[in-house]
């Protein structure tokens, strides 16, 4: 699933506003389309149990989000507003960098409008309001990941000054999207890209393939990544509060100096100096 990151239009198109954001307009979705809201929550719902980590359960509920239909966004920003400060705003599909980043830092998550089509229900490459809302809405009912989220978009109209926005897309990639969590003496999933998506929930925690990489800023933003298939490597933070310690502890511009020096690494990299949780057979990727 590509994401907001890889954008680069210029002009809002017709009908948005100077910030990019377009009006929900919910009462246009059709029964059909809220039908499948339903479908794909509640196949997700069940799969998640015990995958998942728990704030992000405890987002669905008390976000409501649980309730048939596609969320209305201005309900679901109101409840969103009084636990983080965050809201939920529709976007016409994908924005420029410099808007994404802009609203994050502000704490507005822009949401595709759009639901895929029946047929798509496994797999589309634009993010629609199930991979959004679905997939990323609940964290931030979660103070320490609002927080998170709100840093990476001051990090990310930084980065644009540095010209190093390829690097920083790649931190939101693993984390933000494709994020496993430690839970206990196990693993959990909370990226929105894996727990939105019924295959890659499975994949992510269960199959022998992927490695699974203690995280590690630097290591994790030398990492290329894959848009075509499941991840061949996901990164494991130890919890919320390590991840923004992180974030907000790095200066980013030496960090930046050091990856143009220290290079790129392939998507199934291990290295001497990893904390492997677990070292992938990468049988998938062979396979294909
Ligand atoms: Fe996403």
């Amino acid at each position: 699933m590509i994401d907001a990151l890889t954008a680069s239009p210029v002009q809002p198109p017709e009908g948005a506003a100077a910030d990019w954001t377009i009006p929900q307009n919910w009462p246009s979705y059709t029964p059909a389309e809220h039908a499948l809201w339903d479908r794909l929550f509640a196949r997700q719902a069940a799969m998640l149990e015990g995958r998942v980590v728990p704030s992000f359960l405890r987002g669905l509920d008390v976000l409501r989000l649980s309730k048939p239909g596609i969320p209305d966004f201005e309900e679901l920003s109101e409840r969103l507003d009084k636990l983080t400060g965050w809201k939920v705003v529709a976007a016409p599909g994908l924005v420029p960098d410099e808007v994404f980043f802009r609203h994050l830092a502000n704490r507005t998550f822009i949401a595709g409008q759009f639901i895929r089509k029946p047929e798509q229900i496994d797999y589309l490459q634009e993010p629609d309001v199930f991979h959004d809302v679905f997939g990323h809405v609940p964290l931030l009912s979660d103070p320490v990941f609002a927080d998170y989220m709100q840093a990476y978009g001051e990090g990310g109209l930084r980065s644009l000054t540095f010209g190093a926005l390829e690097k920083l897309a790649r931190l939101y990639w693993y984390t933000v999207e494709f994020g496993l969590i430690r839970d206990g003496g196990g693993l959990k999933l909370y990226g929105a890209g894996i727990v939105s998506s019924f295959g890659e929930s499975h994949f992510a925690l269960e199959d022998p393939s992927p490695n699974r990489i203690g995280f590690d800023l630097k290591r994790t933003m030398r990492t290329r990544y894959r848009i075509d298939d499941y991840q061949q490597t996901y990164f494991v933070i130890d919890s919320f509060e390590d991840l923004l310690r992180q974030t907000l502890e790095t200066d980013f511009a030496p960090l930046y100096r050091d990856l143009a020096e220290a290079g790129d690494l392939e998507t199934d990299a291990v290295l001497d100096t990893d904390r492997i949780i677990c070292r992938g057979t990468q049988a998938r990727a062979v396979r294909r």
